[in-house]
């Protein structure tokens, strides 16, 4: 396992950096004086964090649009990103949506967008960035999921459904990789305050982006492998989902 890398002399590559988590997440590791690659669809956002971060003063950013629903094209994108950038320490697979769905309400045009995304999408990402992590035999792969892995959120079927899938295919990429010195990490955030959905303010406890990417930096570089943000309350809860009346959760939907 790469445990020499000092914080200020990594590489971090983020998918869905162009945006809400995954563009705080970059802001934080370049404050940390991290190299970044960092991936979109939106190439004009990504133009101006790479602005921002060579403001700051960070080693360097390089950007590559890659649109994770195009799964044929994941593997030969990451490949000429990883060349270009060199050594890859940790490649963060964030992008991600979300969508209002009902359960027999006509809506499964979006649960198959959503799981496209977030579950064939992602994997295509946390299967290339493996392959190169094995090739050097080192590497941190992390997969941004949700608390909704856990729970069952009314209009977020699909949704959940789709971060259950992410955060099984990482435990088991944790326990295939180990022999490759590659360390995985689940990343469960409960609710943060982003564009991923119009009222997200309205669900408990949410937090901003900044302190999202703060809390997530600060488990990955303790070496945290399952990692939930923010951790008060939701580590204190986090035992009791099993026994959450779905009576709580019907309000919100
Ligand atoms: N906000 C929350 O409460 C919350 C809670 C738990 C987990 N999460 C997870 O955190 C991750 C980031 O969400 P967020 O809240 O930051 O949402 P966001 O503000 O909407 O940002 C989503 C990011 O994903 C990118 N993206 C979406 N579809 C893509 C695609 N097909 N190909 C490539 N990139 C794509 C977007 O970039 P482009 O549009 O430029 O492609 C954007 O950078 C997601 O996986 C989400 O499920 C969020």
């Amino acid at each position: 396992m790469n445990m020499s890398i000092s914080p200020t002399n990594r590489t971090v590559v983020i998918t869905g950096a162009s945006a809400g988590i995954g563009r705080a997440l970059a802001l934080e590791y370049a404050a940390r004086g991290c190299r970044l690659g960092l991936l979109g669809r939106r190439q004009s956002a990504l133009e101006s964090l790479r602005a921002e971060i060579v403001g700051m003063g960070a080693p360097s950013a390089e950007i590559a649009v890659l649109d994770v629903d195009d799964v044929d094209s994941v593997r030969p994108c990451l490949d000429r990103l990883f060349e270009r950038i060199g050594a890859v320490d940790v490649f963060v697979a964030n992008a991600g949506i979300n969508g209002f769905t009902r359960v027999g309400a006509g809506d499964f045009a979006v649960d198959r967008r959503i799981i496209q995304t977030n579950v064939l999408g992602a994997l295509a990402c946390l299967d290339a960035a493996a392959a190169q992590f094995i090739a050097r035999r080192a590497g941190h792969l992390v997969g941004i999921s949700s608390l909704a892995s856990m729970i069952a959120v009314p209009t977020q079927g699909a949704y959940c459904a789709s971060k259950a899938a992410l955060s099984a295919y990482l435990r088991t990429a944790r326990i295939e990789l180990a022999r490759h010195g590659i360390r995985v990490s689940n990343v469960t955030p409960g609710f943060v305050l982003t564009e991923i959905m119009p009222d997200i303010g309205k669900y408990p406890f949410a937090i901003p982006a900044a302190q999202a990417a703060r809390e997530i930096a600060d488990a990955l570089d303790a070496g945290q492998r399952e990692v939930i943000v923010p951790g008060w309350p939701w580590k204190l809860f986090k035992p009791f989902f099993g026994f959450i009346p779905d009576s709580m959760w019907r309000r919100f939907g």
